[in-house]
Formats: C-alpha cells, structure tokens, sequence
C-alpha cells in the first residue's frame, strides 16, 4: 500500500515532466539537460570537483550532441505558460541567430 502511494505519487510528478507538449516547455527541458552535463563540467574547471577524466569526457561529448536540440523549439507564438523567452528573439531573427552560433 505504501509502495502504491509512493509510486502513484512519483508517477505525478513524471508525467508531466516527460510529456512536455508546447514548444516553451520542451526547450526549458531541453535547456535543462544542456545544464545537466555542462554544470559539471564547470565545478571540475573551477576547481570545486576532482577531474575524472571518463566523467569529464562523457559529459562534454553529451553537450556536444545536445547543444543544439533547444534551438528546433523556437516557432513563432510560442512564448506560453512559463516561458521567459523574449519577444525579440522573432523581432531580431538575425541577431537571435547570430548569439546562438556564437555560444
Ligand atoms: C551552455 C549554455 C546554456 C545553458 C546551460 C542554458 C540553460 C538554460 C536553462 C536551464 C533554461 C531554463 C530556465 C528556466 O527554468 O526557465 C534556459 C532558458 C532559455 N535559454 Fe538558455 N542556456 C544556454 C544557452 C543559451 C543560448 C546560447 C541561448 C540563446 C542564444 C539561450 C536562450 C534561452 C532562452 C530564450 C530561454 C527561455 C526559454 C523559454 O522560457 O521559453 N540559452 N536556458
């Protein structure tokens, strides 16, 4: 019964996390795994975590393949909920483009 409860309730919070559906919840998530692998990294740069080479190079192949899924989430109209994306990121397409190449 216990068990039930404590499933019932890691099943809520799951499933709204897995089924993301508008395109600002899917970027924030997709920026969020950016976060999982670089934030890391960047504990072991500043000195704050031992270098292990196996776990430093596993993370920065992982950025390297994820770092560009939140930028396929971006159409137009699609500041919703949550979002905290800025209006100028489909005023200035141009520029929105130039700062995500040059990151
Ligand atoms: C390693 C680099 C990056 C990391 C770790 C990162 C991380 C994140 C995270 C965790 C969020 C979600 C914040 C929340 O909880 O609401 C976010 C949102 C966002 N990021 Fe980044 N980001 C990175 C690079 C970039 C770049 C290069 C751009 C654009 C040129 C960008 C644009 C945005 C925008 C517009 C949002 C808001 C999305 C929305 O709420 O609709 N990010 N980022």
């Amino acid at each position: 019964m216990k068990h039930t409860v404590l499933s019932l309730l890691l099943l809520a919070v799951a499933i709204p996390a897995a089924y993301a559906d508008t395109p600002a919840e899917i970027r924030t998530q997709s920026f969020k795994k950016i976060l999982r692998s670089f934030e890391p990294m960047g504990q072991v740069v500043r000195d704050r975590d031992p270098y292990v080479k196996a776990t430093f190079l596993k993370n920065a192949d992982t950025l390297k393949a994820i770092a560009n899924e939140p930028f396929a989430h971006f159409p137009a109209n699609s500041i919703t909920g949550k979002s905290r994306a800025k209006p100028g990121i489909w005023t200035q397409p141009a520029k929105f483009r130039q700062k995500k190449t040059n990151s």
